[in-house]
């Protein structure tokens, strides 16, 4: 890989690290999302992608981070990228309960076999490719954060727990999606790398969410119910579905003067922004976790 000398940027936003007050050690129906088998094999889909995934995030940010010259200019990405490990560490552990349950539940959590494999297969590479890769999954993230706090359908009818866990979540990804793609941009990082890790966390996302969702949807016997088709199709294609909401966003990240500050999509008149929409979220809930750091 090779770097170019971009100027570094920073973020200016204080990230703080919340402990959820939500207990899911009490179990959560099956079909949690409004009684929806798709929907609710879906995002435990994603749910179980969690824990390994957000700890390559924490410690390809952290090797990365062991890289940054000591300067007055970096102090401010630095305190951030505390902040984002904290918030990714705190993330990681509601996920494994969450997935604790999903275990009890009978399903199998092949995903993250999927991801350890390909983790260890990245050890040899330079640092700078595992930063690429966890810039690629931030901009996924926050871009599905980003229709998690936008568009009320995607969690209608769904367990208010599980509400709270997705769209806190949601929140702080929106308030760190800058972090891994400032470290990226100032240790030089190119847009030929960029670009190639994201078409490659692009198509392996997809195929592996798909798979991790069809995995589920049969161990949970509904795989082949007409209800969970028409759900699956309206999800994705109808008024709102991600499909149609998701794609531009998406492809933004291939623009080379792309940063996750600029808007996920081209603001309508009077539409809040993703930092508005999380700021929004987490000051009306307030009560359902303790600011920690
Ligand atoms: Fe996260
Ligand atoms: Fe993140």
């Amino acid at each position: 890989m090779t770097h170019n000398t971009q100027a570094p940027e920073t973020t200016g936003r204080e990230l703080r690290v919340r402990k959820l007050e939500v207990d899911l050690s009490t179990g959560f129906d099956r079909h949690w999302h409004g009684g929806d088998a798709f929907r609710s094999m879906y995002f435990n889909a994603l749910s179980m992608s969690f824990p390994v995934g957000e700890q390559f995030f924490i410690d390809s940010v952290r090797e990365n981070l062991a890289r940054l010259p000591e300067a007055p200019e970096h102090e401010e990405l630095r305190a951030a990228i505390q902040g984002f490990i904290g918030q990714e560490a705190t993330h990681r552990r509601v996920h494994g309960l969450y997935n604790e349950q999903l275990e009890q539940q009978g399903l199998i959590n092949h995903w993250q076999d999927w991801a350890r494999r390909r983790i260890e297969r990245s050890a040899g590479f330079h640092p700078m490719h595992r930063l690429a890769v966890t810039c690629a999954y931030e901009h996924c993230t926050a871009v599905f954060a980003d229709g998690t706090l936008r568009y009320p359908s995607w969690f209608d009818g769904a367990d208010e727990r599980m509400q709270t866990v997705w769209r806190w979540h949601a929140s702080e990804e929106t308030e760190h999606s800058a972090v891994a793609f400032d470290l990226y941009q100032a240790l030089g990082g190119n847009h030929a790398w960029r670009v190639r890790w994201y078409l490659f966390v692009l198509l392996t996302f997809s195929w592996e969410a798909l798979a991790q969702t069809v995995s589920n949807l049969r161990r949970d016997g509904s795989l082949w119910r007409l209800s969970t088709v028409w759900s699956a199709l309206r999800f994705a294609l109808g008024r709102d579905g991600m499909l149609w909401r998701c794609t531009g966003p998406l492809m933004q990240y291939f623009r080379r003067d792309f940063h996750p500050e600029q808007p996920i999509r081209a603001p309508q008149a009077g539409e809040a922004g993703s930092q508005a929409l999380a700021a929004r979220w987490l000051s009306a809930n307030a009560d359902r976790y303790r600011v920690i750091r």
